[in-house]
């Protein structure tokens, strides 16, 4: 009887974790215009130990080259064909028809996203369109008998209108009736996950004086939070983050749906002003996710246990072409022509001592002083001057000074000009959310441009 026991208990496990195992994959993002092929991608993700890709559409360049191997795809609909496809079966049918069917089997395309942070990134009318929009690419991969493909959308950690403590997780309650509850439905029905991003280097950065940078980075020895209500003890930011969505699904009657980390990571550099992005905590905070995510038995979160985690780290590359602060541009863990910023192993069998020593974080307290911002050298003339110009428009006189018998005319070139211009804009428009990047033809520097009578402005933080 006992050893009957034993061998059902057994039987029980091995079916409930047969079914998706521990891994972790990578984000393949294409926003770069120096990135490796395809082809030689591959043979990258591969090196990095990573069993699953992601990527951001279907590029059939990127399906065609993982033909053949043993790596798990999850393919995309633009944000942009979410109405059209909600409102057509046919256009449904026909996007699976072009981008799913001519590559699977021999592409193990194994996940399906209708959208990215749909609710986060794209504008109000699409949110209710994305559980539309899935059911019929479901149906439409049923009539192909691709019944292997889970379908889903990726959703931010905004979508909480709280988060902590980690049991008074809410989702918003603009997007729960509309959004939220159709799709928690939908995953049930068909099994599939909880699609979702979560970077708790983001948290701790807004507020470094409250939140222990160990904590976000999974190296806190005494640092830990007991949530008052539900008692659970947390180590780390990570698995407090997961448990307030967690506690949110269950606050909206689902309390079992496997949740599927489809971002994660930490920046290896970033801009003057951005504290801790560098090399030692990318490294520090994706080896620690990797070693809890692929971890055997399967470690899970406090208020899941043993619960398996599939996960993909953000991301393959650098990718000099996404917008926003400069940690955007620095998530990858390769830069852009094939070279690991830090030893990495996405299959976990790498111990620490493995990998080479780490260069000490220059950034881990708040930046103090000044920031000019400064046209980049060799930036494209043409772009170059129209930032110029606009830098120049937003009032306010700044840009007087680099006018003709002014301070900063000479030297009169269109670099100096635009650095005078960008820095001038931006110490006086920051506050209200300007940045210095004008889509790459700008970076930040702590060293004073400024000469003889010329007086750059500055940010001082
Ligand atoms: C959606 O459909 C409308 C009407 O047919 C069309 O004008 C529009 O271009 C389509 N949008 C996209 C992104 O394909
Ligand atoms: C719990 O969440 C609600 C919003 O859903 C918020 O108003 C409240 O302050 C939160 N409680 C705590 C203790 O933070
Ligand atoms: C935790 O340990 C670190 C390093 O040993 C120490 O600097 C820090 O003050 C300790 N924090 C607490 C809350 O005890
Ligand atoms: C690759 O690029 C990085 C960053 O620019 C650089 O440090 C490294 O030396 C390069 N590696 C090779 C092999 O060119
Ligand atoms: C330079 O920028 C202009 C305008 O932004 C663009 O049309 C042009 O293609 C760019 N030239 C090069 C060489 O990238
Ligand atoms: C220009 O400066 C004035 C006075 O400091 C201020 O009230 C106004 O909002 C500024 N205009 C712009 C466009 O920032």
């Amino acid at each position: 009887m006992g050893l009957l026991h034993l061998h059902f208990l057994f039987l029980f496990l091995s079916f409930s974790s047969g079914e998706i195992s521990s891994f972790v994959g990578v984000n393949y993002g294409e926003l770069g215009n120096n990135l490796p092929s395809p082809k030689q991608s591959v043979g990258l993700v591969q090196s990095l130990g990573a069993k699953c890709v992601k990527i951001y559409g279907a590029n059939p360049d990127i399906l065609d080259a993982f033909k053949d191997t043993n790596i798990q795809v999850s393919i995309m609909v633009p944000n942009e064909l979410i109405i059209n496809i909600s409102n057509s079966q046919k256009l449904a049918d026909s996007w699976v028809e072009s981008n799913v069917v001519p590559f699977f089997s021999k592409t193990k395309i194994r996940y399906l996203l209708v959208g990215n942070e749909v609710v986060s990134s794209s504008p109000k009318q699409i949110w209710p369109r994305i559980i539309p929009a899935m059911r019929k690419i479901k149906s439409s991969l049923k009539t192909h008998s691709l019944n292997k493909i889970k379908v889903s959308t990726s959703m931010a950690m905004d979508v909480l209108e709280s988060s902590f403590p980690p049991s008074n997780g809410t989702f918003r309650s603009d997007i729960a009736d509309p959004v939220v509850k159709p799709l928690l439905q939908f995953l049930t029905r068909t099994k599939s996950f909880y699609f979702l991003d979560v970077y708790p280097y983001f948290p701790w950065a807004a507020d470094p004086k409250s939140i222990s940078l160990d904590y976000a980075l999974f190296e806190s020895r005494n640092v830990t939070y007991t949530d008052p209500v539900s008692s659970l003890t947390y180590t780390n930011l990570f698995d407090q983050m997961v448990d307030s969505v967690v506690f949110a699904m269950k606050r909206l009657g689902y309390p079992d749906i496997r949740i599927f980390i489809a971002e994660t990571g930490w920046p290896n550099a970033g801009d003057i002003d951005q504290i801790g992005a560098n090399v030692y905590n990318a490294a520090t905070y994706n080896r620690n996710v990797v070693k809890k995510l692929t971890a055997k038995p399967a470690i899970g979160t406090p208020a899941r246990p043993g619960w398996v985690i599939p996960s993909l780290v953000f991301a393959l590359y650098n990718e000099n072409q996404k917008p926003g602060p400069g940690t955007e541009r620095h998530f990858g863990l390769l830069y852009p022509n094939g070279s690991y910023v830090y030893g990495i192993d996405l299959s976990g069998k790498t111990p620490d001592s493995g990998f080479e020593p780490l260069p000490k974080p220059g950034n881990n307290e708040p930046y103090k002083g000044k920031i000019w911002c400064m046209a980049v050298g060799g930036a494209n003339a043409t772009a170059l001057s129209s930032a110029l110009s606009y830098a120049c428009s937003q009032g306010n006189k700044t840009c007087d000074p680099i006018q003709p018998g002014k301070p900063c005319f000479k030297p009169d070139s269109l670099f100096w000009h635009a650095s005078y211009a960008f820095s001038s804009y931006w110490s006086q428009f920051k506050k209200s959310g300007a940045t210095c990047y004008f889509n790459g033809l700008a970076t930040q520097t702590a060293k004073d441009p400024s000469f003889g009578h010329c007086k750059f402005p500055s940010v001082t933080l």
